[in-house]
């Protein structure tokens, strides 16, 4: 199996690009946050709990999302592989995906990082935030927050996939489709 983590900040285009992605490799697309959306949307527990940590523009606990990711791997079928979009987001999530693929003998492919600046990160979710209406891009302070929370917490994990010689970078800045193309001329390579 493959396990390729989309890697970048709130608004590089992960969602955007996902989907072409796990069409082209065969791919299953897990995306923490859209499967914490869902759970809130379903008024569970668990979402309950999420919700106002997502709000705030902060991460939900380690436990929850790893007990998603574990359930996901489990329940996939006839799939050469996984697409992890927006997990892990912090050096405990990426040491505990390291310790789980590693009880199957199993370990991170790749890390395909999309990038752009800060300021591109605010005009595409407030670009969103009118045509999605997501709860975390309606207010100007959640969006600081999530970047805020990116830059603490999960981009130390470049490091950490440097040292793993598993870090792949891509220009996140350019338009959808040549974003795209640059994406597959990496992915091509595994
Ligand atoms: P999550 O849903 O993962 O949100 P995120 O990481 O903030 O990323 P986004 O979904 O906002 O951006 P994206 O990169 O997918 O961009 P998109 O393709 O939509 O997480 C939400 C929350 O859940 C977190 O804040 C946290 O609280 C919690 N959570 C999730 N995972 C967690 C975890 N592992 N641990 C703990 N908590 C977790 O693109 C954005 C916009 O730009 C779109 O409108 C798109 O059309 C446009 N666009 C995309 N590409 C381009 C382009 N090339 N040119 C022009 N426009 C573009
Ligand atoms: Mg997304």
């Amino acid at each position: 199996m493959k396990y390729f983590i989309l890697f970048g900040p709130p608004g590089a285009g992960k969602g955007t690009q996902a989907s072409a992605m796990v069409e082209k490799y065969n791919l299953r697309h897990i995306s923490t946050g859209e499967l914490l959306r869902k759970e809130i949307a379903a008024g569970s527990e668990l979402g309950l709990k999420a919700k106002a940590l997502i709000d705030a523009g902060a991460l939900v606990p380690d436990e929850i999302v790893e007990g998603m990711i574990e359930s996901e791997f489990k329940s996939a079928k006839d799939v050469a592989g996984f697409l992890l979009d927006g997990f892990p987001r912090n050096t405990a999530q990426a040491e505990d995906l390291d310790a789980i693929l590693a009880k199957s003998g199993e370990e991170v492919t790749a890390v395909v990082s999309l990038m752009i600046p800060d300021e591109m990160i605010k005009e595409r979710i407030r670009h969103r935030a009118a045509i999605e209406g997501r709860a975390d891009d309606a207010s100007e302070e959640t969006i600081n927050n999530r970047i805020a929370t990116y830059h603490g917490k999960t981009e130390p994990l470049i490091g950490y996939y440097k040292n793993a010689v598993k870090y792949h970078e891509v220009d996140g800045t350019g338009t959808i489709d040549d974003v795209r193309e640059k994406i597959f001329s990496l992915m091509d390579r595994f």
